[in-house]
């Protein structure tokens, strides 16, 4: 389930790279080291952690836009401690639970057999496509592409929830 996502992430950081790299003033010989360099780098991500992953621990959310994002899901879900199951279930605290197991909400039952425990990875990937994650699910919500939306998304959730620490 990882690696689709390692891929993903070893293909941005590939492109990043090859974006920065000078066009016209790097001779060839100068090129060389630095081609290699990002192949090193490549195969380094893909044995350990990688550097977009920390790049993205480093970078501090847009807590601001977290909270904008966060209006697409406010028809359906309430976020505060108590707060009402609406279409969707109450996401208070919703870091580290099991999927579908807020008490009183009739989930799908593909969400109830998923075998989810929503952590940064899996929410993320959740509210990228609800649909491709968990083919079924009856939460119909099309998902957030923009990485970087999703990761201050993800970051005013956690804040809400008071589970960010
Ligand atoms: C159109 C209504 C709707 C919208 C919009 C919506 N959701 Fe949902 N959401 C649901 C429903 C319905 C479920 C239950 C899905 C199931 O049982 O398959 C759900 C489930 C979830 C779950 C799993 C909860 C659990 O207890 O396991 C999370 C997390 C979640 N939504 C987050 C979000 C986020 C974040 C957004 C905004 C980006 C969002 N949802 C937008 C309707 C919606």
């Amino acid at each position: 389930m990882n690696n689709p996502m390692l891929i993903l992430l070893n293909l941005l950081l590939f492109t990043g790279l090859a974006a920065c790299e000078p066009t016209s003033t790097g001779t060839k010989a100068e090129k060389k080291p630095e081609t290699s360099k990002i192949h090193t780098d490549i195969e380094a991500n893909a044995q350990g952690e990688s550097a977009a992953e920390k790049h993205e621990e480093t970078a501090a959310p847009d807590l601001v836009n977290g909270q904008r994002q966060f209006s697409k899901c406010k028809v359906c879900h309430t976020i505060i401690k108590g707060g009402r199951h609406k279409v969707g279930p109450n996401l208070y605290g919703i870091l580290g639970k099991p999927a579908a197991s807020s008490e009183g909400f009739r989930y799908s039952s593909a969400l109830k057999k998923a075998d989810i425990v929503w952590d940064k990875a899996t929410l993320d990937k959740w509210i990228q496509s609800p649909r491709n994650t968990v083919p079924g699910t009856s939460m119909s919500f099309i998902g957030i592409r923009d990485e970087k939306s999703r990761r201050d998304l993800l970051a005013y959730i956690l804040k809400e929830t008071a589970a960010s620490d």
